[in-house]
């Protein structure tokens, strides 16, 4: 179909190939306004998380009235637009007041602006170079802290001795574009003297995030994959001839050995804590912070006042294995997005917290 004319692109075909201009600038688009053709896009985005209005990342704020502009980017398309600069305001920072009951609407992605996005600034630092809708998935699917706020936070401090200043660190969540990025990205805490794999360049065509996900639906689709693999599902793929997760069974896919050593480096936080910094810490997935303390040893979270206690008996060694075990584990398709870098991550956590556990990981037959 035809690309709508913009105001920067009077004939509509600059940057075609990259940025499908279907739609107005910006929203809110009326169902009159949207042509026919559009339909199946908007059947597929409706049904996608991007529109699921009621979801908590989208009602947080509901109770403030206004979203926050920290979180605005990444929550809502108004306030996505507002921080590249796309409403015509200064870019880089959200200055105007972003309503609640936004989602990641049309105008997101179909922005004529995008265009002129060249590069998008990661939680690392790394200002990575970017080319038209790309720079709308990496802005949001970034997180929002990276291994270089870990090693601030504990920069001089005593590595086994729990200090009560330290919390947990989040990477925040569905941070695919982080792992993407790999080494380069810089998103995990990365151990001195170690080496880690760059961005996950797959294999051409598979370049970019709507190389695998449909923009609209999300979903990938399977079957293009089995172009080049051999194998019943994502799931189940499999490069890597060696087992990395101390199993020795290499029918499975690469997932299976993620998360087999995302298992164990969970065993060992459970281990350290208990037996080195001397509170134990239970884990629960759905309530941040996510990790609690069990002074008590009851094996049940504390309370205080009816409500949970959050660990804060993080040492420097046991926070930074936490952290990329998170950063790890908060992206359901880390196998596709970076498995190496996400085995990495895993192992140096675990060889690390293995040395005062007196564990050798030559003993767990682990891979890195
Ligand atoms: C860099 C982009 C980005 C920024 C900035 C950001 N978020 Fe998010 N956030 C996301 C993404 C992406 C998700 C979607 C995760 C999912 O549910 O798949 C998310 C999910 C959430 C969720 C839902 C978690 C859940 O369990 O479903 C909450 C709550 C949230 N964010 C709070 C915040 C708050 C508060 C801020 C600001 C202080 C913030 N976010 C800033 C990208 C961001
Ligand atoms: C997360 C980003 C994103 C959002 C949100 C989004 N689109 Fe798209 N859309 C894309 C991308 C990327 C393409 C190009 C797909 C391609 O090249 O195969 C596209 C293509 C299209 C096309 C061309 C036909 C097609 O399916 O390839 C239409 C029409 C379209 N979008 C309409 C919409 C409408 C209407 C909405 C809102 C209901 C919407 N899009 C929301 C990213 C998005
Ligand atoms: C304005 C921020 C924003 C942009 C731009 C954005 N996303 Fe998202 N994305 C989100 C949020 C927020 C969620 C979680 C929504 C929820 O929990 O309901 C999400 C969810 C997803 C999911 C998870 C689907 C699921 O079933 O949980 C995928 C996959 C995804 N996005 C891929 C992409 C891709 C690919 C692009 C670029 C074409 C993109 N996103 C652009 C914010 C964004
Ligand atoms: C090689 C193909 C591939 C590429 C490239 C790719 N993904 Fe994925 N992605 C997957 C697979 C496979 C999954 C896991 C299956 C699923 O959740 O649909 C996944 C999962 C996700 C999820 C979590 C969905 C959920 O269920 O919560 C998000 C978010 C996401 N991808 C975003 C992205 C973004 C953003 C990019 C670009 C930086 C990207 N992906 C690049 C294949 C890919
Ligand atoms: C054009 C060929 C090609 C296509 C299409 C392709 N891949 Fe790949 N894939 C590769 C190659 C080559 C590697 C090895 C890359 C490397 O290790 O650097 C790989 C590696 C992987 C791995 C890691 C396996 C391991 O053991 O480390 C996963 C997971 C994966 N691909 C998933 C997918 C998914 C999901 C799709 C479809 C959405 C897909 N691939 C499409 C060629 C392809």
């Amino acid at each position: 179909m035809a690309p709508a004319q913009t105001a920067s692109d009077p004939t509509g075909t600059e940057d075609k190939a990259v940025i499908p201009f279907a739609l107005p600038q910006s929203g809110p688009f009326e169902p009159a306004d949207i042509k026919i053709e559009n339909d199946q896009a908007i059947t597929e985005w409706f049904r996608s998380a991007h529109a699921r209005s009621a979801d908590e990342a989208f009602r947080h704020w509901d109770e403030d009235g206004e979203i926050d502009a920290r979180c605005a980017s990444c929550h809502s398309g108004e306030g996505f637009r507002d921080f590249h600069g796309l409403d015509g305001t200064e870019a880089g920072v959200v200055e105007g007041q972003i309503h609640t009951g936004g989602v990641v609407d049309c105008g997101t992605c179909h922005n004529a602006g995008l265009a002129d996005i060249r590069e998008v600034t990661f939680p690392s630092g790394l200002v990575h170079p970017v080319q038209g809708v790309e720079a709308s998935c990496l802005t949001c699917h970034q997180g929002r802290t990276a291994g270089r706020d870990v090693t601030q936070a504990i920069a001089g401090l005593p590595m086994d001795e729990p200090d009560a200043a330290l919390r947990f660190i989040n990477p925040h969540y569905a941070t695919a574009a982080a792992t993407w990025l790999g080494g380069y990205g810089g998103a995990g805490y990365h151990y001195e003297g170690r080496d880690y794999a760059g961005r996950f360049f797959h294999a051409r065509p598979v370049a970019s995030c709507n190389s695998c996900h449909d923009p609209h639906s999300l979903e990938v689709a399977f079957e293009p994959c089995q172009t080049c693999h051999l194998a019943d599902s994502p799931e189940a793929i499999r490069i890597a001839r060696q087992s990395h997760d101390g199993s020795g069974d290499t029918t499975v896919g690469i997932r299976s050995d993620i998360r087999g050593n995302a298992d164990t480096l969970m065993k060992l936080i459970e281990a350290y804590t208990d037996e080195v910094a001397g509170v134990p810490v239970i884990y629960d997935g759905s309530r941040y912070p996510y990790f609690f303390a069990d002074a008590n040893r009851d094996g049940a979270v504390d309370m205080a006042d009816g409500n949970p206690v959050a660990y804060a008996s993080w040492t420097p060694r046991s926070l930074r294995a936490a952290f990329n075990w998170k950063l790890v584990t908060a992206d359901p398709g880390n196998y596709a997005h970076n498995p190496v870098y996400s085995l990495e991550l895993l192992y140096d956590a675990i060889e690390d917290l293995g040395e005062p556990l007196g564990v050798d990981v030559d003993d767990l037959d682990l891979l890195r």
